[in-house]
């Protein structure tokens, strides 16, 4: 399990640069509310469409990550709050107790899952908490197997408002073979007298291709299969694509 809880009093600050904001708005517009994300975190994605007033609901595993949207829910106005439920679960096997008109799993979370039994379990939990007629809408990078490896990426720079320096560096070794990733990533905290405090954090990402996702998607019993390559939800491609968005809908 990646220990998310050391990097996530940072995680809010490190990725408010992530461009997949809009296209959220843009699948609510489409296809409706309630909306669930399942592997929510600290709500960067589900709070965003609370602010507009959309129904939603959240489940993830980590409760520091999970404290930290408690923490943004206790600013929230009540009457936005009474529409947002969140749970600490795992995402192969949990239950909201309300049935949703789309489900997203952004950022590549689906990669944390390992093999293809967690995966199925995690896209039936989906399938379950959708309405027929529903979606599902799956966010995960497009591996790029010729990567330069081991190289130590530089991904942002931030000052924190008590004016703390935070920098994120990550590297990454793939394995072929397993079709997985062994990630490093290090947030260096820097105090005004340039003294350094490092979290890292180390887990493995199981990549697929379009194809395995494709497939798991309709073992699942999921129709209408649509990719896309980037967050304007232009047309997928295998070799361009930095990402691959699936949305698929439950008939
Ligand atoms: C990259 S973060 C994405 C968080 C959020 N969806 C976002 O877009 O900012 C991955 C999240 O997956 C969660 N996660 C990893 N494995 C999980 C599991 N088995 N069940 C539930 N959540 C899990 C982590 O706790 C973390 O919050």
């Amino acid at each position: 399990m990646t220990d998310y809880g050391k990097i996530a009093p940072y995680y809010d600050l490190v990725y408010e640069d992530v461009h997949d904001i809009a296209m959220y708005k843009r699948l609510a517009r489409e296809f409706g509310e309630p909306i669930l994300e399942i592997a929510c975190g600290t709500g960067r994605v589900m709070l965003e469409l609370a602010k507009l007033g959309y129904e939603v609901g959240g489940v993830d595993n980590n409760n520091d990550m999970l404290d930290i949207l408690r923490k943004k829910l206790e600013k929230m106005p009540a009457d936005m709050k009474h529409h947002i439920k969140i749970k600490q679960a795992d995402m192969r096997n949990f239950n909201m107790e309300r049935r949703y008109r789309l489900a997203i799993i952004p950022f590549t979370s689906f990669f944390h899952l390992s093999s293809t039994k967690d995966r199925e379990s995690c896209l039936r939990a989906a399938f379950e908490h959708v309405i027929n007629g529903g979606r599902v809408a799956v966010d995960v990078f497009n591996p790029d197997e010729n990567r330069e490896q081991g190289i130590v990426r530089h991904e942002a720079t931030k000052t924190d408002k008590n004016g703390m320096v935070i920098s994120k560096f990550s590297t990454s070794r793939m394995n072929k073979t397993a079709k997985a990733i062994n990630c490093y990533h290090f947030i260096d905290i820097t105090d005004k007298t340039g003294n350094m405090d490092r979290a890292t954090i180390n887990f493995k990402l199981h990549y697929l291709f379009s194809k395995d996702l494709k497939k798991l998607l309709e073992d699942t019993g999921f129709k209408d299969i649509k990719f896309y390559g980037n967050y304007d939800l232009s047309p997928f491609d295998e070799r361009k694509s930095p990402r691959i968005i699936a949305i698929a809908t439950k008939e």
